[in-house]
């Protein structure tokens, strides 16, 4: 395995290594991985010759009081996971090789980003949008893979690469989760013993959606007030957001339409961590 830093270096070495026709897959992260990203790798090495695993915690993608100093880091650790998973090259830049002084431009997706973590977080898909399109042009890859936790994300991304015509296939992978079915995150590591209890209830509370769903409620407003008072029995958590969306625009539903997906999902806050997690139906 090969770690390189240097932008303008990882875009050389794939220029050379493109010459060979080999298919290139990149696995973009801010590190500290977990089951969820090593299933991405997974995906990752068994579709493509070569993988590129970008571990960058990116300033631009986070807010003012948000937890950009706290997030978690282990660089030794993230190492050994590429190694085991055997990725072919990590590429893990510095803040000041990515935003240079002067740093100017930026990637706007409009309409998509404006509901759930577009309005929670002002400037969150305006930062990730940047970032992922900069590791694209650097990293050329054939192949990039996201999870489904960060379904949002992954539409938002989807769009731009439509919009802007960037050459990569975008793949979904499923959310990774915890026996008791908490989604795999970073984040996760800041709960504490019992708040890590408490956030068993999220996907408890989704599938409880899914199964009223099955059984005929078309509503938003009822399936939304069942999982909020779930959510709300737990004590101490305090919800940002539970939404029915479009899976696609990301655009509020007051009614489930049959034969149609849509995608529930919600962002919490434990203590100090924050959670986001979905479920399609
Ligand atoms: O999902 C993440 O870890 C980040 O948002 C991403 C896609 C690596 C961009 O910084």
């Amino acid at each position: 395995m090969i770690e390189i830093a240097n932008p303008e270096e990882m875009q050389e070495t794939i220029i050379g290594l493109k010459k060979s026709g080999k298919r290139i897959g990149v696995v973009p992260t801010m590190g500290y991985l977990h089951e969820g990203h090593r299933a991405l790798i997974r995906d990752a090495r068994k579709e493509n010759e070569l993988v590129v695993l970008t571990i960058f915690v990116n300033p631009a993608q986070f807010g003012q009081g948000e937890d950009f100093d706290r997030y978690p880091r282990d660089i030794e650790r993230d190492r050994q996971a590429a190694i085991d998973e055997q990725v072919d090259y990590i590429f893990h830049p510095s803040i000041g090789d990515m935003y240079p002084e002067g740093y100017a431009t930026y990637v706007d997706v409009e309409n998509i980003t404006e509901t759930l973590e577009g309005e929670w977080r002002p400037g969150h898909f305006r930062g990730v949008t940047t970032i992922v399109l900069k590791l694209f042009q650097i990293t050329q890859p054939d192949n990039a893979y996201f999870g489904q936790k960060d379904a949002q994300q992954l539409m938002v991304i989807k769009k731009m690469v439509s919009d802007l015509h960037i050459p990569v296939k975008i793949k979904r992978v499923p959310t990774v989760r915890e026996k008791d079915g908490l989604a795999l995150s970073s984040r996760n590591v800041y709960l504490s013993p019992g708040e890590r209890q408490q956030a068993a209830v999220l996907y408890r509370a989704l599938q409880r959606a899914e199964v009223d769903i099955r059984r005929g409620e078309r509503s938003r407003d009822i399936i939304v007030g069942m999982i909020r008072d779930m959510i709300k029995a737990v004590g101490n958590i305090s919800i940002d957001y539970v939404e029915i969306v479009d899976p696609v625009t990301f655009r509020k539903v007051q009614f489930l339409e049959n034969n149609r997906e849509h995608c529930i999902a919600l962002a919490v806050r434990i203590g100090k961590v924050r959670l986001i997690d979905n479920i399609f139906v």
